[in-house]
């Protein structure tokens, strides 16, 4: 592919969006990040801010975006591809703002590939998550298996494939949509208590505040490594690896949330007391993935082990021990 093709990432500002977006400067493509920096942060693509092929626009996807995609064409020429990462990714926020959930998640999604399909865009990712599935799918989890989302974000996500399967069926778009299991690595922010545990996790470690596991602790989560899965964006995205495909993107790891509490404790040299309170509504009992399909289709084989990834993460928390994170520990 033509290295100075112009591509766009939606939610590039974000944790994993802004991973991709290194990738993507560093193999030479010119990139417009559009994001309304609702969760993300420009810290996290401050590298890139003033390079002459990057263009960050500070643009909602709940809004019209006609003059917003036309400042980036003004400035790249035609957007070739998009990454399409955007969205509310809190599980219990979307239980409390169902139809907020469905403005950014499904209404902000129908919004890009309506410009993918008037524009010609020739491929579109789109960021899909572990929680289509429910605890009665197997495990591990294929893509097979039935998808029965236990929230409203996991019924817009699983409703926005729909929408790329439609694109594809009736006009031609050609999609990649990867489910990722749980995703952990530098820039995942941990200011709220909706933020991923382990970023939730670290922090606590390292500051000395307590820690609160919700439930037993026994539940399980596939932790994938945050640049393992910018490897496999950008190989669906700029290739026709996994063409109109739906795929798994985790480990195969199973990890209960107990086991996991007690590396970040080790590794951080951490005495943050342990508390229990009670499950989080609509929290999935027991989740990883079968590897079969993201093998086959992207020769997708994370490099990175849990326990290496927590060190490495571990070294970008900021190391001070007075910083609160707000609302903690609050239940669900
Ligand atoms: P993140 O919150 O860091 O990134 C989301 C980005 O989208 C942020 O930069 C935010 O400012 C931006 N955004 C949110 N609403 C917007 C709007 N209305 N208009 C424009 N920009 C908006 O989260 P993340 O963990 O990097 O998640 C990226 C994607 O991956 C999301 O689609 C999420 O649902 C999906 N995902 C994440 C995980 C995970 O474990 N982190 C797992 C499965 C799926
Ligand atoms: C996460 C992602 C979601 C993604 C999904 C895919 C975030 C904020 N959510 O949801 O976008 O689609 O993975 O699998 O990144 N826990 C505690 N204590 C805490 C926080 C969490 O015990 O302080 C437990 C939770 O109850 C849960 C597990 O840790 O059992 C994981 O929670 P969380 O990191 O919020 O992720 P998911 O809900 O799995």
């Amino acid at each position: 592919m033509n290295t100075k093709a112009h591509i766009l990432v939606t939610g590039g500002a974000g944790f994993i969006g802004s991973h991709t977006v290194d990738l993507l400067m560093h193999a030479g493509y010119r990139v417009s990040v559009l994001d309304n920096l609702s969760t993300g942060y420009l810290t996290n693509i401050e590298q890139w801010i003033d390079h002459p092929r990057f263009n960050f626009v500070d643009a909602d996807i709940t809004t019209d975006l006609t003059a917003a995609f036309a400042g980036m064409v003004r400035r790249f020429g035609r957007i070739e591809r998009i990454a399409h990462f955007a969205a509310q990714t809190a599980v219990p926020i979307s239980m409390d703002d169902p139809v907020g959930d469905i403005q950014t998640n499904l209404a902000g999604t129908a919004r890009i590939l309506e410009y993918a399909r008037h524009n010609k865009v020739a491929k579109v990712f789109f960021a899909s998550s572990s929680a289509v599935y429910d605890d009665d799918a197997p495990v591990p989890v294929s893509e097979e298996s039935r998808a029965r989302p236990t929230s409203p974000y996991g019924i817009d996500k699983l409703a926005a494939e729909f929408y790329l399967d439609y694109y594809a069926r009736l006009y031609g778009l050609t999609f990649t949509a990867l489910r990722f299991m749980n995703v952990f690595g530098p820039r995942q922010d941990p200011k709220s208590w909706y933020s991923g545990v382990i970023s939730i996790f670290l922090e606590r470690a390292v500051t000395g505040q307590p820690i609160t596991i919700f439930d037993d602790g026994n539940q399980t989560r596939d932790f994938v490594y945050v640049t393992d899965v910018a490897e496999a964006v950008v190989r669906a995205l700029l290739s026709d690896a996994g063409n109109n495909a739906i795929i798994n993107i985790g480990t195969g790891v199973e990890v209960t949330i107990n086991a996991l509490t007690h590396t970040i404790l080790e590794l951080a040299g951490s005495a943050s007391p342990v508390r229990h309170e009670p499950a989080r509504a609509g929290d999935i009992r027991r989740s990883v993935t079968t590897m079969d399909r993201a093998v086959a289709l992207l020769n997708f084989n994370p490099r990175v082990e849990l326990r290496e990834g927590l060190h490495a993460t571990l070294a970008w928390v900021p190391q001070e021990k007075t910083k609160p994170v707000a609302g903690s520990g609050a239940a669900a």
